[in-house]
C-alpha cells in the first residue's frame, strides 16, 4: 500500500516545543495535523498558527495518561480529519527527583505520561494504520534513556520506549507500518528552561554550558527533531524501522 494522498497525523504534546515544530513541519508537508495536548489554549494557538500558514490543524485537549480521554480525543480526530496514518508520540514531562525522596506518586506520574500514555495513544490509533496498510509511528525517547542523574523515573520511561518501539516494529512491519524512535539531546524548550531554573542558572548560561560538552558545539532546536521526524514519516523511510536515532550533536550511548 502507499501513503494516502492527504495523510492525517497526530502529534501528542504538540502545543509547544518539539511537538509544535513537528506539527508545523508535517502540516507544511501536506498532513492534516491533530495537536493533542494537556494545555488546551497552547494547543489552540499552535493549531491557529498552522492554519494561518495555510495548513490544516485541529487542537484537541487530551491527557495522554488518561485512557478515557485518549479514546475521546482520538475519536474526535477521526470524526474531524479522518483516520490517521501517522502518529508522533511526543508528549512528555521530566521533573527531577532523587531516588530517596521520590514518592510513588511522582514515579507513577512520570511513567504515566512518558510510557503508559504512549501505549494508550498508540493502541487507540494503530488499528487505523493497519487498516490503511500504511503507517508511521515515531516516538520521542531521549538520551536520558542511557542514564540521567536525579531522574531515574524519566530515564526508565525513556528506556522503556525503546523496547516499545522495537517490539512494535516487529509486530507492525507485516502491516506496512514502521515504528521508530528519536532520542534527542539538549533541545531548547520549556523543558530545558525549567532545568536551568532548577540549577539556578539563566537559560542562556545553561545552554552555553551544555554546548561545551556537545561535539558539534551547539545545543539543539525543536526544528532539528522536526527534520528527523519528517524523514521517518516519509514514504522514502519505508525500509527503516525499529531504530533509535540519536539527534544530539554527537554520538551517544
Ligand atoms: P515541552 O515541555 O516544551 O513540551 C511538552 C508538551 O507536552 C507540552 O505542550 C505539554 O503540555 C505536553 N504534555 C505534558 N504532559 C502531557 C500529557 N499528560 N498529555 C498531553 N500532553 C502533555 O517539552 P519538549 O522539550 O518539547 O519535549 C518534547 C518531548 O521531547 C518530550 O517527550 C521530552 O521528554 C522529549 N525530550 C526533550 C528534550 C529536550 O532537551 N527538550 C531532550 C530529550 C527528549
Amino acid at each position: 500500500m502507499t501513503r494516502p494522498e492527504h495523510p492525517v497525523a497526530i502529534v501528542t504534546g504538540g502545543a509547544r516545543g518539539i511537538g509544535a515544530a513537528v506539527a508545523a513541519r508535517l502540516a507544511r508537508e501536506g498532513h492534516a495535523v491533530a495537536v493533542l495536548d494537556l494545555d488546551e489554549q497552547a494547543a489552540a494557538d499552535t493549531a491557529a498558527a498552522i492554519s494561518a500558514a495555510g495548513g490544516t490543524a485541529l487542537a484537541v485537549r487530551c491527557d495522554i495518561a488518561d485512557e478515557a480521554a485518549v479514546t475521546a480525543a482520538t475519536d474526535q480526530v477521526v470524526a474531524a480529519l479522518g483516520p490517521p496514518t501517522v502518529l508522533v508520540n511526543n508528549a512528555g514531562a521530566g521533573p527531577a527527583a532523587g531516588i530517596t525522596e521520590m514518592t510513588v506518586e511522582q514515579w507513577d506520574h512520570v511513567l504515566g505520561i512518558n510510557l503508559r500514555g504512549h501505549f494508550l495513544v498508540t493502541r487507540a490509533v494503530v488499528g487505523h494504520l493497519v487498516a490503511a496498510g500504511w503507517g508511521r509511528i515515531v516516538t520521542i525517547s531521549s538520551i536520558s534513556a542511557h542514564g540521567d542523574d536525579g531522574r531515574s523515573h524519566y530515564s526508565s520511561a525513556k528506556a522503556g520506549l525503546i523496547g516499545f518501539t522495537r517490539s512494535l516494529a516487529l509486530e507492525l512491519g507485516p502491516h506496512g507500518v514502521t515504528v521508530n524512535a528519536i532520542a534527542p539531546g539538549f533541545i531548547v524548550s520549556d523543558m530545558t528552561a525549567a532545568s536551568a531554573q532548577r540549577l539556578g542558572r539563566t537559560f542562556e548560561e545553561h545552554q552555553r554550558i551544555a554546548a561545551e560538552s556537545i561535539p558539534v558545539g551547539r545545543v539543539g532546536r525543536p526544528e532539528d527533531i522536526a527534520h528527523t521526524a519528517s524523514y521517518l514519516v516519509s514514504p522514502e523511510a519505508g525500509f527503516v524501522t525499529g531504530q533509535v536515532i540519536h539527534v544530539a550533536g554527537g554520538p551517544v550511548g
